[in-house]
């Protein structure tokens, strides 16, 4: 390791690369002002921030080589202030984006006006009209020698037409390590050529960066085989993104490898020596067809339409609303397009969401492409209908769900609507912060496995997690689909992912997502290793295994890759994490059994989709779709970066930190479900490669963009806390918790929003500061007592009791599923209900001798949000403790002035005499 890689910490901090690039060229700026202003011995400080960002910035196009040789050679030289200019040059253009349409930012000349005859011009040909075309860059992987690049990529900027759509900048890179590292640094690039036969190891030498690479355990490079190094780079690189397009220049018979199915990944193969212009060509429109939306571009062109409506929908191309003398100023302030947009033809040109058949059609398959899935449908009314699409879809009465407990309302109330049976599994509980975490492995086995015992596995149908949860945990979703197929091979997975649509574009993330986990699981499948570690197990375990065998719960199992169907459906509110308007949303379906519900899921659309669907809505999904597939990289690792940013400086602030504190991963995950150790992204030792690492290992893993903050220890409760930023520094933030409020970056945020946050934060702990140091010891007191009943007086979260047993099919059953549809409609029956208020004796009273109280509705809570009580649930003392204890105000389904509805337990079946005393003890009350 040379002493410079060692400078050069930056570069091994993968997934914050384009701050930590700006961040050292802004030191550079610094130090050569400094230097050109005459301090003493800075041209040494200036060299040695010069080789920081020399290795950085071989894998960016802008300034490229010409323009670094230039400013290395003014250092050199000592001219303090041209280098000075020059920095400062390339530092703006940088961080205004200006290089990318503005041509002259490319010339080495300095602004004292001389020319660099080695200088090569980069023309960008402009664009019509006022707009400059979109810019990108290509890496080109080559075994040009690196003196000869600068020419290479000179005749590559030949290529370039006036009728050109977008211009690009080539990357030349020399291996395959630094094509990886290319694509991992530089978000820029949107499309790859290789030239096979490239060597394998990197020219930098920055160990921790091929630590990092051989982390990622799909990265690895230490097999490729010379003869196939093109294909297996290509491989590589859709590993990191999968949205690139890969051109191979071979010199080999390019016809076999073109029917190779490995090489199904590579756009186009061309034979090396032939046409470099349809290379250029190929790239051009490999980049057009991501850009394209076809519903949003198709919504334009009607816009644009001199077009009489006769429709119900009297919004339409907006005359009655810039004609009014009333509501004008909704026209002014929407701007005419919306109104020229809104529509409810669906022919003409445009499609029916519905039934689509057209542009909505191609705009879902691209989707599907972006999120790698075989189906997309759009969905206009959030995952909420999302969510109950899939189980109208894919279950039916008597079917059981394993789902989790503490799941979004629109779970429950899709087995409502399908008459399948949940069977609750609970989270493990972070009670000092009110709130769960997320559902163990274990438990869910034992679920399946008691349901084996019990001779009812064959009813299980599918399993239902939220992923991430709302804060923040991420389930090891390839391990979860594995454990489970080894139970029931065929079982389905919905992957609730109202908040995590955005992993799909972060390598970091992607293996965690349902669908990115899905991928893996048919490779894993397809690979001889499966079969051989199966076997291995089968060996130890037995072919069918034995619900009792206590091994199956301490150990991970493998499923039988000869019999599992990989059966996933993800639902994303792409309107929570990507540039959607609100409601837009998805169900991605990768399904290898589709065809078995192809037609209940059309079912489905019908049920659930409004017949006036909202084209805004619709067209925004096709654009969210084309920016993360443009830009979804390089967004999400600003959003992680930003993350980290709020992270640090609140950890390490010394007085926010004395009265407000991010949860890390430990703090957020117990011990036992990290067992590789990792204790968070800012904890000592935690580097990215440990972060990889756990990632791939531990059973839950912390999105590092969800914040919990907690600001009980601030004396403010969750609420109280949202509501003072909200309406005194215009910050808004997600959901609360008694002691807690949840804190969220996303592609939109940007370092000023730290800025503003962090200064509010301060200014708010100097509040509390002065008011303890000035209220002597009565105040520190309150302040102290305040504290406490905020972080340790908190009641304790209470599990699902049950069923009752008129609504189990074998009330004698293990498992505790039940009929909750019967108990959701007999609450229709008024006379059949009864409500006790909650605070009233006759509640201990039967608590304490019965007859049991079975709930007639969901009982919901914000915070937390989930529901407490369920449609036929037997009401224990631990959940009417803990609703007793809540301090919200918002409760869905419960009525402050009647209390709680009960089914009367003569409406339910086989109920209706008094039952013995609850074997529950009851809460006293205070
Ligand atoms: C886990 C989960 N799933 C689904 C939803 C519903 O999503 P939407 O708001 O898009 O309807 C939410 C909403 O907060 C959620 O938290």
């Amino acid at each position: 390791m040379t002493s410079e890689s060692q400078q050069t910490p930056r570069l091994d901090h993968l997934l914050s690369t384009s701050s930590a690039r700006f961040d050292l060229w802004r030191e550079l700026n610094a130090i050569t002002e400094a230097w050109a202003a005459g301090a003493n011995g800075e041209h040494a400080a200036v060299k040695a921030a010069m080789a920081r960002l020399v290795a950085m910035e071989d894998f960016f196009a802008f300034p490229g080589p010409q323009l670094m040789r230039t400013l290395g050679d003014r250092i050199t030289a000592g001219d303090a202030s041209a280098a000075a200019r020059f920095v400062q040059r390339i530092s703006r253009s940088l961080l205004t984006g200006s290089y990318r349409y503005d041509s002259s930012e490319w010339e080495t000349t300095s602004d004292a006006g001389e020319y660099d005859s080695l200088a090569e011009r980069v023309l960008f040909t402009p664009a019509e009209g006022s707009s400059h075309k979109p810019y990108f860059e290509t890496l080109f992987v080559t075994p040009t020698p690196v003196a000869e690049r600068i020419k290479v990529a000179h005749e590559i900027r030949r290529l370039r037409r006036a009728e050109d759509a977008m211009n690009y900048e080539p990357v030349l890179v020399g291996s395959v390590v630094d094509a990886l590292l290319g694509t991992l640094l530089n978000g820029k690039i949107e499309a790859v050529v290789i030239f096979d036969g490239v060597p394998v190891p990197s020219q930098h030498d920055v160990p921790l960066l091929h630590e990092y690479l051989a982390a990622y355990r799909n990265l690895d490079t230490s097999n490729v085989v010379p003869y196939k190094v093109g294909v297996t780079l290509a491989k590589l690189i859709k590993r990191i993104r999968p949205e690139l397009d890969i051109y191979l220049l071979s010199d080999r018979e390019v016809e076999k490898l073109a029917g190779d199915p490995s090489a199904a990944c590579i756009r186009r193969i061309f034979y090396e020596a032939e046409e470099l212009l349809e290379v250029h060509l190929s790239i051009l429109e490999g980049l057009a067809d991501r850009f394209e939306t076809p519903h949003f571009d198709n919504l334009k062109r009607y816009a644009s339409r001199p077009i009489s409506t006769f429709h119900a929908l009297p919004i339409a191309r907006g005359k009655s609303i810039m004609k009014s003398n009333w509501i004008r100023d909704m026209g002014e302030f929407y701007g005419q397009n919306l109104f020229l947009a809104e529509t409810s033809a669906t022919t003409g040109g445009l499609d029916s969401m519905l039934e689509p058949t057209g542009t909505i059609k191609l705009a879902q398959e691209k989707f599907a492409r972006a999120v790698g899935a075989d189906h997309v449908f759009f969905v206009t009314n959030g995952t909420s209908t999302s969510n109950k699409m899939v189980y109208q879809a894919v279950t039916k009465p008597g079917d059981i769900v394993i789902v989790d407990r503490n799941c979004h309302k629109s779970h429950h109330y899709g087995m409502v609507l399908s008459g399948a049976q949940p069977l609750y599994v609970e989270a493990y509980p972070m009670t000092e912060y009110s709130m769960y975490g997320a559902v163990p492995l274990a438990t869910i086995k034992r679920a399946m496995l008691n349901l084996k015992a019990e001779g009812r596995l064959h009813r299980l149908k599918m399993l239902t997690l939220t992923n991430c949860t709302f804060d923040g945990h991420v389930y090891n979703t390839l391990r979860v689909m594995k454990e489970c197929l080894a139970i029931k091979p065929d079982l389905l997975f919905l992957w609730d992912e109202a908040w995590f649509g955005f992993a799909r574009f972060s390598p970091f993330l992607r293996p965690r997502t349902g669908l990115g986990a899905a991928a893996e699981l048919e490779e894993w499948r397809d690979s001889p290793a499966a079969l051989e570690a199966y076997a291995a197990q089968v060996a130890e375990l037995g072919e069918d295994l034995d619900p009792a065998d206590p091994r199956l719960l301490q150990r991970s199992l493998l499923p039988d890759p000869r019999k599992i169907r990989v059966r996933v459906y993800e639902t994303d509110s792409v309107h929570k994490s990507m540039s959607a308007l609100r409601q837009g949303s998805i169900v991605a379906v990768r399904d290898e059994d589709y065809s078995k519900h192809e037609s209940a899921f059309h079912e489905a659309v019908f049920i659930h989709a409004s017949t006036s669907p909202n084209a805004q809505i619709i067209a925004s999904l096709d654009v969210a779709r084309r920016q993360m597939e443009l830009e979804g990289y390089e967004l999400v690792m600003r959003a992680t970066e930003i993350a980290l940013r709020i992270r640090r400086e609140i950890g390490e602030h010394p007085i926010i930190s004395k009265y407000f504190a991010v949860l890390g991963a430990d703090k957020m995950i117990p011990a036992d479900y990290r067992n590789s150790g990792f204790k968070d992204f800012l904890a000592a030792g935690s580097t990215w490669v440990t972060a990889v690492k756990a990632m791939y290992d531990d059973e839950f893993y912390l999105d590092p963009t969800r914040m919990t903050l907690v600001c009980g220890t601030a004396g403010f409760d969750g609420t109280s806390f949202k509501n003072l930023l909200a309406d005194k520094y215009d910050i808004q933030l997600n959901k609360t918790s008694r002691n807690s409020v949840l804190l969220q970056s996303n592609i939109n945020n940007t370092r000023s929003d730290v800025a503003l946050l962090i200064k509010v934060l301060l200014k708010i702990s100097m509040e509390i500061e002065n008011r303890l140091k000035d209220g002597g010891e009565a105040e520190q007191a309150a302040f102290a007592a305040r504290v406490n009943g905020l972080m340790t007086d908190v009641p304790d979260l209470p599990n699902f009791s049950r069923f009752h047993d008129g609504y189990r099919e074998d009330p004698g059953s293990v498992t505790l599923e039940g009929d909750m549809r019967s108990a959701f409609f007999a609450a229709y029956e008024e006379g059949d209900c009864e409500y006790l208020p909650l605070m009233d004796a006759r509640i201990d009273e039967r608590l304490a001798r019965g007859p049991e109280m079975v709930s007639a509705n969901f009982v919901i809570p914000y915070p937390p949000g989930f529901p407490i009580m369920v449609p036929g649930q037997v009401i224990d003392a631990a959940t009417i403790g803990f609703m007793r204890k809540l301090d919200v105000k918002e409760i869905h389904g419960y009525n402050a002035t009647r209390g709680l509805k009960l089914i009367r337990l003569s409406a339910i079946p086989g109920a209706g005499q008094v039952k013995a005393k609850s074997p529950v003890k009851p809460l006293k009350r205070k």
